[in-house]
């Protein structure tokens, strides 16, 4: 099923809510398709974002996996980077601008700031979430709890795999 509805995002609260609900109803159980498909709905409906996908836990280090934008660095390491930091920490990197993040890497010269949430699952890191935008201070605390509750919906609606082979 496609929809090509927008979401108004002048109210975040009820933007994200209806995102959540449009995920609920994307979601299969199969972790690929819901990869490409949630990488696909936020860059439907974020406005403002220039790259979101997603980068999974393989062998040690963050392996490129679903995304839209521009193609992108493939390997991080952990602790390297926002998206290696989220992935060390097991914390969300909120980051207003990429220029003053120490060893932010950089995929696409237009991104300016950055948010990205770990993909954590009964305890142990799956992957992260990336979206980047092309303006400075793009994201705020509600885009923080939205995506995270994103990411919760993905968790528990998908059937995981002990590793990415
Ligand atoms: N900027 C990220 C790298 C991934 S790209 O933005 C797609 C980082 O510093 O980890």
């Amino acid at each position: 099923m496609q929809q090509h509805t927008s979401i108004n995002y002048s109210d975040k609260t009820k933007f994200y809510k209806e995102l959540h609900s449009e995920a609920e109803g994307l979601a299969e159980k199969e972790w690929f398709v819901n990869l490409a498909n949630f990488s696909a709905l936020l860059k439907q409906h974020l406005p403002e974002i220039n790259w979101v996908g997603f980068y999974l836990l393989h062998n040690n280090e963050l392996l490129l996996s679903s995304f839209q934008g521009l193609p992108a660095c493939t390997r991080i390491a952990i602790g390297k980077g926002v998206c290696g930091t989220a992935a060390k920490t097991l914390q969300t990197q909120l980051v207003a601008d990429v220029d003053q993040f120490p060893g932010h890497i950089v995929c696409d010269a237009a991104s300016k700031s950055e948010i990205v949430v770990p993909l954590i699952h009964n305890g142990k890191l799956l992957g992260v979430l990336d979206v980047d935008a092309p303006v400075l201070n793009r994201f705020d605390s509600e885009d923080q709890k939205g995506l995270q509750g994103l990411v919760q919906i993905l968790i528990s609606k998908t059937v995981w795999p002990d590793r990415f082979a």
